[in-house]
């Protein structure tokens, strides 16, 4: 070739590079290759970037115009954040967004991320309420809608659902959860996961977040951020189930927890990360910190400084590191001294970027971010119709004597009492998104909505909203109640008090609220005491003072509708708890899938020397799975295909349900396992089925279980599924206390 010839030649085949869309650009090209191609391209500390989630203002927004942000959109443009939490709103993620891809040198967009934990503006139930409605349909949709919200405002992933198992009521984060159950806990797990995500490619889903992976739920005394010590059994029998099922389905991601599981916090454990989730299960998502948790391996005493906390999570499995910064200050370091190698950071750095390129974010950045959308998207009436059905459905009847429930309300005198009953500002939790205080219906509203015409409802307070006793406004209340016919009591605590940082010592009910309810009672009027909280409360100090008691939980926008639907009958409530209601708070941990002990007191003997308190009775004051209806259901008829079977065979259980009421009623039917003895002590009861079915006053139906061999089978310390021969319970009921049951017998 002549010189001059070679030169034009050269020139055009620059020019031509320079005008072809590079591969990680382009949408032709496969997933795989764009992936390639960029990792090709970016450098340790833009791989570290990746790696880096950042706080955008908690809440507060507008991230961009803040000073305090100034630094961190700084980072945004050379590359150095990945993520954001907390920043809000169709247009600051725009915003930010515009930064990292016109600005940052690969242009690689930001995934935005948010606790969208029950309800983004249109507020459900919390979780733990809604887990009472046994319902998974209404839960996967719920999720949806929560995802369609919170999507239309530019976020693409919500750190939901959380996943742990729990048996303490003095753990504030209870409320999150789906309750004590392993078996329950894991359908519900799967079903918020399918709702958050969908398919995730149509730009109205998001990516749902595992947490707190793992065990958080059995931090020591219910206390936030404490320790936790449980056995390998305990982990694979009681805690993984949720946290499988919910990576099962299809989980995006998954967020360490704060604890230590065999003395390593959990952030830096190996075992749980890599060998389990990533190997074991396979998980090929994002595993993030939670706040701050890889910097907290320095104070938990497992790693010695900021580099060493960098080095021990990524060795460890641990991808995306929230808030803590180790990662980005340290990872191009370590990596250079041989400490990590590029194909451990180019692991973690593919997850992240095949979630970007799953939700479309390098083809279109700002999808999810349209003003537009998100203002005919937010808190519609239609939303708000699914709100209030959950609602509803999440109410838990727990005391109904002499039939004081429902109220038939025409030309009654009902007298209203509770400062919460009136305040919308303690109606909701501290996990709401953007839900707004003043979008949400209060008692006072929702009685007013239903019956204000064809009623006379009168309000007072009757304790300060400090929860402080007050002499006057309990006579107030007294007085207002000598004219009514009927006294409805909302008692119980602030939303306020659900969540994190909300542990209590004291679960209770407030003593001032106890006096109000001991003077009210004296009037002799039929009492219904409404009971707010975002946890199971000790009820045993209101239990003989009032006629009904209904457990309304903490139910979000829709929350005086839904229970005045509930009192007058328009609704007949089918919730049943998902977690214990203690007797009294020396009785906690109490839950229904306990171990017999050596020494257990078997009915009607005399219980000395064995396994109980002195002071109290060893029962609840309320039973896992329980909950009453306007209507009564009576079962019988229990039997079992087969009562020896071979350990592959499938067993069909039947038993018959009755209404044996006079309206119409859902029942949460029930099904239960004993392993009576194997190799490792297996609990007096483990739910492995139930149906949800209406029934007719007067009807019959058959309901019809399928037992599967995995149903009958428990894991080993390694996690390994174990089915022993021997005998078996089958029970079968309406909560788990009050059974009915078959023996089986497996060969
Ligand atoms: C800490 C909490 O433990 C976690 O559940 C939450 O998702 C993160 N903070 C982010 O807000």
């Amino acid at each position: 070739m002549k010189p001059m010839i070679s030169l034009f030649v050269t020139v055009m085949l620059i020019s031509n590079i320079q005008a072809q869309v590079p591969i990680y650009k382009d949408p032709k090209q496969t997933a795989d290759s764009r992936l390639k191609d960029l990792l090709n391209r970016m450098t340790i500390e833009e791989k570290a970037g990746q790696l880096n989630q950042l706080n955008g203002g908690f809440f507060t927004g507008p991230a961009l115009n803040d000073p305090g942000q100034k630094a961190k959109m700084q980072m945004v443009r050379d590359g150095k954040v990945g993520s954001f939490l907390n920043v809000i709103g169709a247009k600051e993620t725009r915003a930010i967004q515009e930064i990292a891809v016109k600005e940052s040198r690969l242009g690689i967009p930001i995934l935005f991320a948010l606790d969208v934990i029950h309800g983004y503006k249109t507020i459900f139930p919390i979780p733990l309420a809604e887990a009472c409605s046994w319902d998974l349909s209404i839960m996967e949709k719920s999720a949806g809608i929560a995802a369609k919200e919170a999507s239309s405002a530019g976020i693409h992933w919500t750190f939901a659902p959380m996943c742990d198992i729990s048996n303490d009521p003095r753990w504030g984060r209870v409320m999150e959860g789906a309750g004590e159950d392993p078996w329950l806990g894991a359908q519900i797990a799967a079903a918020r996961v399918k709702g958050f995500q969908g398919s995730l490619n149509d730009a109205e889903h998001i990516l749902s977040c595992v947490k707190h992976f793992a065990v958080y739920g059995a931090v020591e005394g219910g206390k936030e951020y404490n320790n936790v010590d449980v056995s390998r059994v305990a982990l694979w029998n009681k805690y993984m189930p949720p946290y499988e099922a919910a990576v099962k389905a299809g989980a995006a991601t998954v967020m360490n927890s704060f604890n230590v599981f065999e003395g390593v916090p959990a952030s830096g454990n190996k075992y749980l990360v890599t060998d389990i989730l990533k190997k074991k299960w396979g998980f090929g998502g994002i595993v993030v910190s939670d706040w701050g948790s890889f910097g907290e391996m320095i104070a938990h005493g497992y790693a010695a400084d900021e580099k060493d906390a960098a080095l021990k999570a990524i060795l460890a499995g641990s991808d995306m590191d929230m808030e803590a910064q180790v990662t980005i200050k340290n990872l191009a370091q370590l990596v250079k001294e041989g400490k990590v190698s590029m194909q451990a950071v180019d692991d973690a750095v593919s997850r992240v970027l095949k979630m970007k390129f799953k939700l479309g974010l390098f083809d279109d950045p700002y999808r999810f971010s349209d003003e537009a959308r998100e203002k005919a998207t937010l808190f519609t009436a239609a939303n708000r119709a699914e709100a209030l059905e959950a609602a509803k459905r999440s109410i838990v009847l727990l005391k109904n004597e002499k039939n004081t429930l429902p109220i038939a309300f025409n030309g009654k005198k009902v007298a209203l009492i509770g400062s919460f009953a009136d305040s919308k500002d303690d109606l909701l939790d501290f996990w709401i998104a953007q839900g707004e205080a003043k979008n949400t219906v209060t008692l006072r509203e929702g009685l007013q909505n239903r019956f204000g015409n064809a009623a006379s409802i009168s309000f007072a307070p009757g304790y300060g909203l400090d929860g402080v006793a007050n002499e006057a406004m309990i006579k107030e209340a007294v007085a207002m109640a000598e004219t009514a016919d009927v006294l409805l009591v909302n008692v119980g605590l602030s939303g306020k008090m659900a969540g994190e940082d909300r542990a209590l010592a004291f679960p209770e009910i407030p003593a001032p609220q106890v006096a109000l309810l001991q003077a009210l009672k004296k009037t002799g009027k039929p009492i219904v005491a409404l009971v707010s909280s975002g946890r199971p409360l000790i009820l045993t100090a209101i239990q003989p003072l009032a006629d009904a008691i209904v457990q309304c939980w903490i139910l979000g926008t829709e929350t005086g509708n839904a229970v005045a639907d509930v009192l007058s009958g328009a609704y007949n409530p089918s919730g049943k708890t998902v977690m214990t209601f203690p007797y009294a708070i020396g009785q906690i941990p109490v839950y229904y899938n306990a171990f017999n002990t050596g020494r257990p007191i078997p009915e009607g003997t005399d219980p000395g020397w064995k396994s109980r308190y002195r002071d109290i009775p060893n029962k609840p004051l309320y039973p896992f799975g329980y909950g009453l209806s306007y209507t009564s259901f009576t079962y019988g008829g229990l039997s079992l295909d087969k009562n020896t079977a071979g350990k592959n065979e499938t067993i069909q259980v039947s038993v018959t349900v009755t209404n044996s009421g006079s309206v119409a009623g859902e029942e949460i039917v029930q099904l239960y396992i004993r392993d009576v003895a194997a190799s490792i002590v297996r609990p007096v009861k483990e739910l492995k089925n139930f149906q949800k079915i209406t029934l007719k006053p007067g009807e019959s139906r058959t309901v019809k279980f399928i037992l599967l061999p995995k149903d009958l089978s428990f894991s080993d310390a390694a996690g390994t599924p174990v089915l022993e021969p021997g005998l078996f319970k089958i029970m079968v009921g309406g909560n788990s206390r009050d059974v009915l049951e078959k023996e089986l017998t497996i060969k």
